[in-house]
């Protein structure tokens, strides 16, 4: 990846150092922890992507302060449970089998039942203990992404999602996918900070190392316009107006995008871009808290069958682009009270939308962190 400058590309999984830059900027972010947001705020997560798990598969995933078992039945359904056993422990997604819609454990062949979690068979006994049980969790399997609904206050209940990504008409293309060493709130929060467009994605994404040798796109410019708004349509919805040009020699402008975004909930956005030359294609986006401050953001693109060989530039240059956002977001603090120009207000009317997805029973940074390091 190439960063902002177009020189040495910025990583916190550099080979070398990857160790060291970790707990650097996990040393640097844990000074301010009592000024930050809880890690994980309710809602819907991607999880897991769909081609990534087969029939009959378990997999183990540790996220949002949980470990959890994925798996997908013969009958392809998908379910989620607690990764460990409450007999004794043993990992279901470590050599677990699915068995109809049950998950068997690979240490004793306990039995239990996705949709409840309740253990329906010991193979070795006629009684099944009452408390023989593991928290089954509700899921969804949409866009090629498996969700997993997570919130605090169990009684809540899940909201729906707005658009589906493919069809006949927009099939898979790519994707690429990130660890950020950040507050969750920070990526989505780049949606509302309307003015960072013009100043870190200005620079046109062919004018790093890979073309060193042309000068020509250094008088190639990308040129924003947008606006970030709560929607009205529902209260865990926000829309992302952004409208894109590239400009050469600083007055032709050629390669128009719309590009309209759809920020649902704390994790997952969907873009529906329409540009001059290449049609109409989407995008979505999701992140994970693999840990309290260590995200995974995956993007996955869809669009016509036609489009397949643009796709792949224009997958290569939302990575480079994204990779500048990275940059920032891994070196940057949160600041609970920033100093705002008047043109900035829509990063504070931001804050205030995603509170939203917190309640009072939502754990500090400072108890998950303790219990994951
Ligand atoms: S540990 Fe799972 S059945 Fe014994
Ligand atoms: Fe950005």
């Amino acid at each position: 990846m190439i960063n902002s400058r177009g020189s040495q590309p910025e990583s916190i999984f550099r080979k070398d150092s990857k160790r060291f830059t970790i707990n650097r900027f996990r040393k640097a972010k844990q000074d301010n922890f009592n000024n930050m947001p809880p890690p994980y705020p309710n809602g819907w997560y991607g999880i897991v992507e769909s081609c990534r798990l087969n029939i009959s598969e378990a997999i183990f995933i540790s996220c949002l302060g949980e470990k959890l078992v994925v798996y997908r039945t013969q009958n392809n359904k998908v379910f989620i449970v607690n990764a460990y056993c409450p007999h004794l422990g043993a990992n279901f997604g470590v050599g677990g089998r699915v068995d109809g819609d049950c998950i068997v454990c690979p240490f004793h062949q306990w039995s239990f039942r996705g949709s409840d979690g309740k253990c329906i068979k010991i193979p070795y006994s006629t009684s099944v203990p009452r408390s023989a049980k593991v928290k089954s969790w509700i899921s969804q399997e949409t866009n090629g992404i498996i969700f997993v609904w997570y919130h605090i206050d169990s009684t809540e209940k899940p909201w729906s999602f707005p658009m589906t990504i493919s069809d006949n008409q927009f099939i898979y293309h790519g994707r690429n996918e990130f660890y950020v060493n950040c507050h969750i709130r920070e990526i989505p929060e780049n949606g509302a900070d309307t003015i960072h467009f013009n100043s870190i994605h200005n620079e046109c994404f062919m004018s790093g190392n890979i073309t060193k040798s042309s000068k020509f796109f250094q008088y190639c410019h990308h040129k924003w316009n947008s606006s970030w708004m709560p929607s009205k349509n529902a209260k865990h919805l926000a829309e992302i107006k952004l409208s894109h040009s590239l400009q050469i020699f600083g007055r032709f402008n050629c390669f128009r995008m719309d590009i309209s975004g759809l920020q649902i909930g704390p994790s997952y956005v969907t873009m529906e871009i329409n540009s001059s030359i290449f049609g109409t294609f989407r995008i979505c986006q999701t992140i994970t808290p693999i840990e309290p401050l260590l995200q995974k953001v995956i993007h996955r693109f869809y669009g016509p069958r036609w489009l397949a060989p643009f796709m792949k530039i224009f997958i290569c240059g939302e990575s480079i682009m994204f990779q500048r956002d990275v940059t920032i977001w891994n070196h940057k603090d949160l600041l609970p009270n920033p100093i705002l120009a008047k043109e900035d207000t829509a990063i504070k009317q931001f804050r205030m939308w995603y509170s939203q997805f917190y309640t009072c029973n939502s754990k500090s940074l400072t108890d998950e962190t303790t219990n994951h390091w």
